[in-house]
C-alpha cells in the first residue's frame, strides 16, 4: 500500500497523501491520535496563536441542496485561545512521540514579527515535522495584522515568513488566501521570506444566506450576522484552479504544494494530485462525515492507482500538461451530441435547457417523450449532455 500511496512531502515520507487540515478536526491529542489510528497520514494541528478570542454562538451555517446534503459550510470560528498554547505544543510533542511515522505540522499565527519567531521556535522545540503559517483566515480579529489581511499583502507575507524562519530550520508552508486574485504573487513573496512550500486554500469570505422572516444572515448570532469563511465542496473548483496556477507558474515549479478546499472523496483528492498537489488536506468533509472517510480515500485511490499501473507520487502534476490558457484551446472543431433513446427517461430537461439556455436546437416529441436535433441548429455546446440526469447523451468524439 505504501509503495502505491506514499508521497514525499517537503522531505517527509508520508504513507499516503491524506492529511487533516488545521481546524476544529485537528484540535487536540485525542482527535489527532484517533485520526492516525484510522489511517490519516498526518495532521496540520489547529492554528496556535496568542489571540484572546471570545467565540460567537452559533458559528456555523450550511448550504444544502437536500436536507442531508452539504454544498458548503460557513464558519466564524477562531478557537485559538480555548486553552493555553503550552497545551497545544505538548499535544504536538506527544503525537510525535507516539506516532513518529506520521506527519505533524504545527500551524501558527502571530501579529508581530517577534511572535512569529517565537511560535516557530516553540513548534520546533515541541518536535513538529513542519510548520504551516496561517496567512489566510478570513475572519480573524485584529484584521489589519493577521489572517487573510496578511495573505493579501506580499510584503507582510515575506516579512512574517522571514520572522518565522529566524525561529526554526524546519520546512515551512505558507497557507494562502483565496481572497487574493493572483495567489502566485504572495506565494513568491513567501518563498523569498524563507518558506519551502505552499498550502492553499483557506476558507473564502462569504454570506451563505439570509433568513427572509428575520432578515438576519446565517448564522443568526443574537440578531446579527457577519461574513465568514466558506469551505466544502463548493470551494473545490476554486481551490483546484489555484493549485494548478501555482504548480504551473515558472517561479514556483517544483515547490511542494498542499491542497485544501472541498476534498471529500478519493476522486477529489486524486484530481488535486493531478493538478500538482503532493498532499491533500481535509476539514469540512470530516466535520460532516467523520474521520472514517479515510477508508474511502485509501481504498478508492489505491484501486485507481493499481488499475492504472501508477503511483500517487507519479500522479502529482500528471494532468498539468493538458491544462492550457483558454486562448490555446482548439477552436472551430465541433463535436455533436448523440442521443440514446434506450437510456433516455423522457424528462425533457435537455429540451428545456437548449430552448431557454442554449441554441433552440432540439425538437421534443411529446408522444414518444424523446428529443431530437433540428438539423443545422446545434452549436455543439453540450449543455444538453451536462443537464441530462441519466447519461443518455454522449459526446460524439469525431467532428
Ligand atoms: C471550523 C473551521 C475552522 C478552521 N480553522 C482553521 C485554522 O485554525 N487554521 C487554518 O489555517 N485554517 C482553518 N480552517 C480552514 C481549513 O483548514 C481549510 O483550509 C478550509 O476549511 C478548506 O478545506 P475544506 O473544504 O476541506 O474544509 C478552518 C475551517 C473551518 C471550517
Amino acid at each position: 500500500m505504501k509503495e502505491l500511496l506514499g508521497v514525499n512531502f517537503c522531505g517527509f515520507p508520508c504513507e499516503n497523501p491524506f492529511l487533516l487540515s488545521s481546524s476544529c478536526v485537528s484540535a487536540n491529542y485525542d482527535m489527532c491520535a484517533r485520526a492516525f489510528e484510522m489511517g490519516w497520514a498526518g495532521v496540520v494541528f489547529k492554528t496556535i496563536g496568542r489571540f484572546e478570542v471570545e467565540e460567537p454562538s452559533p458559528r456555523f451555517a450550511m448550504l444544502r441542496s437536500t436536507p442531508n446534503s452539504l454544498l458548503g459550510l460557513k464558519n466564524l470560528e477562531q478557537h485559538w485561545e480555548a486553552h493555553p498554547i503550552e497545551e497545544d505544543f505538548e499535544a504536538i510533542a506527544r503525537l510525535k512521540r507516539r506516532y513518529p511515522e506520521k506527519l505533524v505540522v504545527s500551524s501558527i499565527i502571530g501579529v508581530t514579527p517577534d511572535e512569529w519567531t517565537d511560535m516557530a521556535r516553540l513548534s520546533e522545540q515541541a518536535g513538529a515535522d513542519m510548520l504551516e503559517l496561517n496567512f489566510s483566515c478570513p475572519h480573524t480579529s485584529n484584521k489589519a495584522q493577521a489572517g487573510a489581511a496578511v495573505g493579501e499583502d506580499p510584503d507582510l507575507v515575506k516579512a512574517y515568513c522571514a520572522a518565522a524562519r529566524r525561529g526554526t530550520r524546519l520546512p515551512m508552508l505558507a497557507k494562502m488566501t483565496a481572497n487574493a486574485t493572483h495567489m502566485e504573487i504572495p506565494a513568491l513573496a513567501a518563498l523569498e521570506g524563507g518558506a519551502d512550500g505552499i498550502a492553499a486554500i483557506n476558507t473564502i469570505n462569504c454570506i451563505i444566506g439570509v433568513d427572509l422572516d428575520t432578515l438576519v444572515g446565517a448564522p443568526d448570532i443574537q440578531g446579527l450576522s457577519a461574513p465568514g469563511g466558506y469551505s466544502g465542496v463548493g470551494v473545490r473548483p476554486i481551490a483546484m484552479r489555484f493549485i494548478q496556477e501555482l504548480a504551473s507558474h515558472p517561479g514556483l515549479r517544483g515547490v511542494p504544494l498542499s491542497a485544501t478546499g472541498g476534498a471529500e472523496t478519493w476522486r477529489d483528492c486524486a484530481e488535486f494530485l493531478t493538478m500538482g498537489a503532493a498532499t491533500v488536506q481535509v476539514t469540512t468533509a470530516v466535520m460532516h462525515y467523520g474521520y472514517r472517510i479515510i477508508e474511502n480515500l485509501l481504498s478508492g485511490l489505491s484501486c485507481y492507482l493499481e488499475e492504472k499501473g501508477t503511483t500517487a507520487e507519479a500522479l502529482i502534476g500528471a494532468g498539468l500538461p493538458y491544462m492550457v490558457e483558454p486562448d490555446d484551446l482548439t477552436r472551430g472543431v465541433n463535436v455533436y451530441p448523440v442521443f440514446r433513446p434506450d437510456v433516455c427517461v423522457g424528462c425533457g430537461r435537455c429540451y428545456l435547457s437548449c430552448r431557454d439556455g442554449g441554441h433552440q436546437a432540439l425538437a421534443w416529441d411529446s408522444r414518444k417523450r424523446l428529443p431530437s436535433v433540428i438539423p443545422g441548429k446545434c452549436a455543439a455546446c453540450h449543455l444538453c449532455t451536462e443537464v441530462c440526469p441519466v447519461g443518455a447523451i454522449a459526446v460524439c468524439q469525431k467532428p
